[in-house]
């Protein structure tokens, strides 16, 4: 047994000190029969370590093992730490390990489909490269998916799943400090729960069924089961034919309902201090991450205010209309317009984070509450970072002959839903909530321009592997 070093922690304070450390052989130089060095990377970090020979204490056999390993493979290392005299380049850690024992745990294939370190160049240093005459290859989008396990073990990759996971951890911590329950929803279900064409449909043992596009009409059913304020991260699935840089099959849904006392504005009060909250853990607790992620994928830092700016939806046509933009005042936003607003409001307000509400009724699902005063309108609201969305949520409607009008209205064959609409003639809360992309969410926050970035194993229309 021995005492372990993660290679993220080998610093100067260790200067001298004998340790042991595990991870992969990124590369391997070898200099003389008497010197090689070598490149160890543990999640992200990377390590020189220096293997000289020295009579009774390192063989020239080793030298020459050394030598011969197969990059990526898993090696135990241990050695001595010392702080050479001028800068490393190519390793995270500035001090090196003065190699006494090596041993390969696992060796991987003499060839792989990617090599770690090309993959792990941001588009500048490529340029660089090629233009200094090296030889090396692009790698890209689709290999790296198809080979993703390799992929995954990039500083950036690894800074920006380990991202993801904190977004989910705090999205719960949050929540749960504030009332809400967890809870866990079917995603075998009877009927479309957004409606439209989007739906995975699949055979129920002899009946049909889809898989949830969302948590919606069981988070509702929650509410009317007197839990209050309710939250569910999982799955979504959407079968929609969209081949853009923000579309996926299956995502990660984070999604929240809960009771409403007055206004819908009691909603976006949480969406505003739940936000602001994530943004500003994200910058003080993943420093190490983010440096990794803008180190190859260059990005500024999101820019929000403490209170989040809202905009009705009339404002916002209002300010396109102002800019020359013309847009459909009871249509929805494309995604171009949607951009333009983004820059609009960073323009004059200062934020890439923002929330605009009171949508023309029209666009939104059937389960949204119409605006009291004017019902061409609805207590709905969107969210969006950097001009793109990643939230959209709502009051519903909980008055049962409303909802199943409205589901009609929509299109919606209201037995399939039948349970739903039932819950509601049980007695019912007014209620809302939203549903938040996690994929888009980290994509948005580190700048990245494609969701595949920032979902592990991606699902689009095109990919069902790895
Ligand atoms: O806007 P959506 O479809 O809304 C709902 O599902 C509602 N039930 C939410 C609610 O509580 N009212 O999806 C919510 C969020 C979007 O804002 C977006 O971030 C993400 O889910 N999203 C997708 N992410 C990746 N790929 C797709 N195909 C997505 N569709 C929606």
């Amino acid at each position: 047994t021995g005492n372990w070093t993660e290679v993220g922690a080998l610093s100067e304070a260790l200067k001298d000190q004998r340790v042991l450390v595990r991870g992969r052989s990124q590369t391997i130089r070898s200099v003389s029969k008497n010197m090689a060095f070598l490149v160890v990377r543990e999640k992200g970090f990377t390590v020189q370590c220096v293997v000289t020979a020295i009579p009774d204490v390192v063989s020239r056999q080793m030298v020459k093992y050394v030598s011969g390993l197969s990059r990526e493979s898993i090696v135990d290392v241990e050695g001595i730490v010392s702080v050479p005299k001028d800068a490393i380049k190519g390793a995270t850690q500035q001090v090196e390990v003065q190699v006494r024992k090596l041993y390969c745990v696992n060796a991987a294939l003499p060839t792989l489909p990617i090599n770690v370190e090309d993959a792990a160049r941001s588009e500048v240093e490529i340029d660089k490269a090629l233009q200094a005459g090296e030889q090396l290859v692009r790698v890209n989008q689709d290999t790296r998916l198809n080979n993703r396990v390799i992929d995954m073990r990039t500083p950036a990759n690894q800074g920006i799943f380990r991202i993801q996971c904190q977004v989910g951890t705090i999205f719960r911590q949050f929540l749960l400090s504030e009332g809400f329950v967890e809870i866990h929803t079917p995603k075998l279900i009877a009927g479309s729960s957004e409606g439209g064409a989007a739906v995975f449909k699949l055979d129920y043992k002899g009946q049909p069924a889809c898989l949830a596009q969302s948590p919606q009409l069981h988070k509702q059913m929650a509410i009317c089961g007197d839990f209050g304020r309710v939250f569910e991260i999982g799955p979504v699935f959407r079968a929609e034919d969209s081949y853009t840089h923000r579309h996926l099959c299956e995502f990660t849904g984070l999604d929240v309902e809960m009771e409403i006392k007055e206004h819908y504005f009691e909603v976006m009060d949480i969406v505003d201090r739940l936000f602001v909250a994530m943004f500003d853990s994200l910058n003080k607790n993943c420093e190490k991450q983010l440096e990794a992620i803008r180190k190859q994928y260059p990005f500024e830092p999101l820019k929000y205010l403490r209170n989040t700016l809202r905009l009705t939806f009339e404002e916002g046509v209002q300010m396109l209309k102002d800019a020359g933009v013309e847009v459909d005042p009871l249509g929805d936003l494309n995604t171009e317009s949607e951009r333009k607003l983004g820059q609009l409001v960073l323009e004059k307000y200062g934020t890439e984070f923002y929330i605009l509400h009171r949508y023309p009724l029209v666009v939104r699902p059937f389960y949204t509450m119409p605006c009291y005063d004017n019902p061409a309108y609805s207590n709905s609201f969107d969210v969006f970072i950097r001009g793109e969305e990643i939230i959209s949520g709502a009051q519903r409607v909980h008055v049962p002959e409303f909802l199943a009008e409205r589901a009609q209205a929509c299109g919606i064959d209201v037995k399939t839903i039948s349970p739903y609409i039932d819950s509601f003639r049980y007695g019912a809360p007014p209620h809302g909530g939203f549903g938040v992309g996690l994929e888009r969410v980290v994509m948005l926050f580190c700048g990245l321009n494609n969701i595949r970035k920032t979902s592990l194993f991606p699902r689009d229309p095109l990919r069902l592997a790895p």
